[in-house]
Parts: structure tokens; sequence; C-alpha cells
């Protein structure tokens, strides 16, 4: 499958390199797109190692663009799995905002969607995530997660990205 591994700014991003490599390793191929603030957890170039491909963040970016512009690389895809998928990132795709390059990716593909929240304990009990949650569930997207236990915060609790090899085997095999 073509899959755009999305990653957004939450402490979780550091994963992302293995969690690509298994992706890579299971057959897939990978397009990371990292959001801004993925920037401060994780590092590109060890993406791109694993990958095999450049990674996109820029929504305007004039060298990508004459290439793969974002509209081909959302048609490209397969699948579209957000991991980390931060709680301000979930209000994002719940509202259908698309002021960066993933979450316009989002809308403009027909790609099924899947989300690995990870976040503080509290921001995943928070009432606006739950709604937001609760409405992308009614859209069909597949949830994996978040899991329950301790947190890089220090709180206890759900909120925990699903680790790498159990996001992949979660993966639906989705057709578009
Ligand atoms: C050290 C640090 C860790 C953070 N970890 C998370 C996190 O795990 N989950 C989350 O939802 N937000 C987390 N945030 C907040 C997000 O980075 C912030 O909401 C940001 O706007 C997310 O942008 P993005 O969704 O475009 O990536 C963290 C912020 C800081 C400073």
């Amino acid at each position: 499958m073509n899959i755009i591994l999305g990653i957004s700014g939450g402490i979780a991003a550091y994963k992302t390199p293995d969690l690509a490599r298994k992706l890579t390793k299971s057959g897939h191929q990978v397009q990371a797109v990292m959001s801004h603030s993925a920037f401060q957890f994780v590092a590109p170039l060890a993406l791109q190692a694993v990958s095999g491909r450049v990674v996109r963040s820029e929504l305007f970016d004039a060298q990508a663009e004459s290439a793969m512009d974002h509209i081909e690389l959302a048609r490209w895809a397969d699948t579209i799995l957000i991991a980390p998928a931060t709680a301000h990132k979930i209000a994002q795709l719940t509202s259908g905002m698309a002021d960066d390059l993933l979450t316009t990716l989002c809308l403009a593909s027909t790609a099924p969607l899947v989300i690995a929240p990870a976040m503080n304990q509290q921001m995943w009990k928070h009432a606006a995530t739950q709604e937001n949650i609760k409405r992308l569930l009614e859209r069909g997207i597949q949830l994996i997660g978040p899991a329950e236990g301790e947190q890089a915060c220090g709180e206890t609790g759900f909120g925990r990205m699903v680790e790498p090899e159990d996001i992949v085997s979660a993966l639906q095999p989705h057709a578009k």
C-alpha cells in the first residue's frame, strides 16, 4: 500500500522512524508528512533514511510542487495514517481545516484515514477531544488506541500512542 505517514507534534513522534521502518519492512511505500510542530520531536532525516523518500511538510513548496504536487500526493495515497495524532490535529481534522500540508491532504484524498492519538491523559479525556473523536468515528475513520499507561509527563491514564508494531498489525488493508 502507498501510505502517507502523517506525523504531528507530540512527544511520541520520536517513535515514528521505527514505525516507518516497520511499515516499509511490511512491504508498504511510505511518504512521511510532518507538521511544523513535529520537527521539535523527530529529525526529518531519520524518516527520510528509513522511508527512502524526502519528507514533506510544506504546503507552499515550489520545488516539490513541480514534481508531485499536493493533489498528486493525495491521489497517490491508499491510506493516510496519522501517528502520533495530537489533540490539535484531531480538532483540525474534525472541523475540516486545511492550513498545513497534512490537513490539506486529508481533505483532498479519498484514502481511508487512520489515526493513532497520543497526548496527555487529561487532553484525551477532555470533552472537546472526545466529541471530536466521536465525530471522526461517525465519518468512518479507523482509530488505533490510545493505550493506557505511564506518560512522558509523569501522569498515568489513556493517551499513550500504541506501539509501532501494534499500529502496523492494526492497519487494515484498505482498498480505495
Ligand atoms: C514538550 C511538548 C510535548 C507535547 N506533546 C503533545 C502530545 O503528546 N500530544 C498532543 O496532542 N500535543 C502535544 N503538545 C502540544 C502540541 O505540540 C501543540 O498542540 C501543537 O500545536 C500541535 O501542532 P500539530 O497538531 O500541527 O502538530 C506538546 C507540546 C510540547 C511543548
